[in-house]
């Protein structure tokens, strides 16, 4: 009944869309004016031939001068994205296309691209982790996914990513091509969603690896204890409930314990002793924990298959295995100890939150439920959307990594095949004769 109204209205849309669209292309807009407007001055100034000489040499100029090309190239990728991004959350059903988040920042990845958002009062992560599929289908990528800044949460990183970053088939370990190393030194393990190495650094963390059967697991502890066994100024002490896992490095270790559990109590218990005597020597020098420049020996002990000690048949030697265990984890940290342990199992059972909260890193492979993930990665992380059931068990060596940035990072570990262990192993031996 009121058809001014009605077309002011339907006029303030038009105007509003208008300015939109300028709004999102407005670089491509600023490069497009610039050559014009200098054309159309020269032309009135200068004639026909400056005008149409000057902007090609300008474009040319652009085109030729290769860090100008790539600067221009990431101002018109960045604007691409944003732009895109923009219309993205322009067309979010709910709060989110009314309180569209402000885009601080767009870094382009080996695999796509990584924004920091800010959110508007009222909206939250939430609403923005629920919309990750339909942004992704808006965008036409093959996933996008959000992480909340620990400290702010009105700050988000949106990770888009193009393509699949762990679709190669294995992806060649680093450390193939290191003579020696030095364990105070971060080890690199894999790959993250953006291409990025993640690596991780060893003194004064445990780390914890869960996953079902063929996840990845030995490969993951065989990576770490590479690392350590490529470092002449390591103890290793390998526990191996499969034997088969762990043995290509018992040239280098200090022990090598198979399915024997009497054995591993006996070795256990050695190694609590060294630690007294190592708490010993740092009261007599009057330091806290060791540290590098202490030169003191660090102790790596690797458990690959946790169950066959802590949950096997014989219940009074489980239970005192994982009595000295706890003690080591709780206590050895300041004194040199490495505890790296890997379960197929991962409940409550074989890893109790006591015992699983005393490892600052935890590494969970694809696990078949949320709840084997949690027991991990610790509870709530599944339904803050970090759960390794989700991953795709056709990809082997994805897990979900929770370590310095205390935010689970999604990875693939590099892969160690026979022949490479076989290789790092002679090395690492040679290394340790003094060869
Ligand atoms: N990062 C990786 N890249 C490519 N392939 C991998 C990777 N990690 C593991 N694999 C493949 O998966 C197989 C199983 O890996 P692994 O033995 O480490 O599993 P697991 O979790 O230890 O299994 P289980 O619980 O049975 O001991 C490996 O033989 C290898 O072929
Ligand atoms: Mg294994």
């Amino acid at each position: 009944m009121n058809p001014p109204t009605n077309s002011r209205s339907m006029t303030d849309e038009m105007l509003d869309e208008l300015l939109r669209q300028l709004a999102v292309w407005r670089v491509e807009l600023v490069l497009f004016a610039l050559p014009t407007g200098l054309g159309v001055w020269l032309y009135v100034r200068f004639g026909l031939f400056f005008a149409v000489a000057a902007p090609l040499a300008l474009v040319a100029t652009a085109l030729c001068v290769g860090p100008l090309r790539r600067f221009l190239g990431r101002l018109l990728h960045r604007a691409r994205v944003r732009r895109h991004l923009e219309t993205a959350f322009h067309a979010l059903p709910g709060v989110l296309s009314e309180k569209r988040p402000r885009i601080h920042k767009i870094t382009r990845t080996t695999f796509g691209d990584r924004v920091e958002l800010g959110l508007w009062r009222g909206t939250s992560i939430d609403d923005l982790a629920k919309a990750e599929a339909v942004l992704a289908a808006s965008l036409g990528v093959r996933q996008v996914r959000c992480v909340a800044n620990a400290a702010k949460r009105n700050l988000v990183t949106l990770t888009i990513t193009r393509a699949d970053p762990f679709a190669i088939a294995s992806l060649r370990c680093p450390l193939l091509d290191v003579k020696r190393n030095s364990l105070w030194d971060p080890i690199p393990v894999g790959v993250n969603e953006e291409g990025g190495i993640v690596t991780l650094s060893l003194p004064e963390r445990n780390v914890l690896l869960g996953g079902e059967p063929g996840a990845g697991k030995s490969v993951a502890l065989s990576l770490l204890v590479a690392a350590a066994a490529l470092d002449p100024e390591v103890d290793l002490w390998l526990f191996d409930g499969k034997v088969v896992e762990l043995s290509a490095w018992s040239a280098s270790a200090r022990v090598f314990v198979g399915h024997d559990v009497q054995l591993a109590i006996t070795v256990l218990e050695e190694l609590t002793a060294e630690m007294d005597d190592r708490y010993d020597e740092l009261l007599r020098r009057g330091v806290r924990k060791v540290t590098r420049a202490e030169g003191l020996r660090l102790h790596v002990v690797v458990i690959d298959e946790l169950a066959l000690y802590v949950a096997g048949i014989d219940k009074k030697s489980a239970q005192r295995f994982a009595e000295l265990l706890r003690d080591l984890v709780a206590r050895g940290r300041a004194a040199g100890i490495i505890v790296l342990a890997a379960t197929q199992k991962p409940s409550t059972d074989i890893v109790p939150s006591t015992l699983r909260d005393l490892f600052g890193f935890r590494w969970a492979l694809r696990c078949a439920t949320r709840d084997a993930s949690d027991t991990v990665l610790g509870a709530g992380w599944a339904s803050e959307g970090f759960s390794a059931s989700n991953l795709n068990s056709a990809r082997r060596g994805v897990g979900l990594l929770l370590h310095e940035g205390g935010v689970p990072v999604q990875l693939r570990t590099f892969h160690l095949t026979d022949d490479d262990v076989r290789v790092l192993a002679e090395r690492a031996r040679q290394l340790r004769l003094g060869k």
